[in-house]
């Protein structure tokens, strides 16, 4: 058994990376769910765990600038994870190799979620705040306008910019320039 961890920058996938995330996201959530990775997350950069070369889960971080208080924070968006098996620890070994990374970026790291993933993420290293969706605009870079999603828990990993401590402490809500990643 041969167990790599692979990251790389979201402009060099291959076609065969694309499309193998593609066809496990349209399995599981519906052709409505396919994603153009190099649009949406450009900037981020995706992580695969592999077993003798072939890809048992995968997950995406990508830099988004949250603004707090008129403090300016860079913080990495956790999102696109899945294990192609699941319950056979694929998922674990890939948030390790997240909150490492973000350990040595010294980052703290967001992520969106739903109900039923929470004791997963809660047992791979992440820190819970139910509905904390709800601290956070998203600002339309055109229309200025402030976006909301009524919807979601907040699975966090912080560090040294102590942002979410910060922001659960606050009145204020968080601005982001990223859409919920
Ligand atoms: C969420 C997901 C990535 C978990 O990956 P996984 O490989 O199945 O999880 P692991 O086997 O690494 O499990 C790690 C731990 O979480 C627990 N766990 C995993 N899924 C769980 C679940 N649905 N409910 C409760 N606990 C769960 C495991 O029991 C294990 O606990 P342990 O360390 O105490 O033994 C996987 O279920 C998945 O791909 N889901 C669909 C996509 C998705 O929803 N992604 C999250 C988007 S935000």
């Amino acid at each position: 058994m041969k167990i790599q961890i692979i990251s790389k920058k979201t402009k060099n996938l291959t076609k065969n990376e694309i499309n193998f995330m593609n066809n496990e996201r349209v399995k599981l959530w519906g052709k409505n769910a396919k994603i153009n990775f190099k649009k949406e997350d450009s900037k981020g950069e995706f992580i695969f765990v592999k077993e003798n070369k072939k890809i048992k889960s995968f997950g995406m971080m990508k830099p988004v600038k949250i603004k707090l208080n008129n403090t300016e924070y860079k913080i990495m968006g956790i999102g696109r994870g899945m294990a192609i098996e699941k319950r056979k620890g694929w998922g674990k070994i890939l948030n390790a190799a997240r909150i490492l990374e973000l350990k040595r970026k010294g980052k703290t790291g967001i992520a969106f979620t739903s109900r039923h993933n929470i004791k997963f993420f809660e047992s791979v290293g992440y820190k819970i705040k139910k509905n904390g969706i709800k601290k956070f605009r998203y600002r339309d870079p055109k229309t200025k306008e402030l976006i909301y999603d009524p919807e979601g828990d907040m699975i966090y990993y912080e560090d040294e910019d102590k942002l979410v401590t910060k922001l659960l402490k606050s009145k204020k809500l968080a601005i982001t320039d990223t859409n919920f990643w």
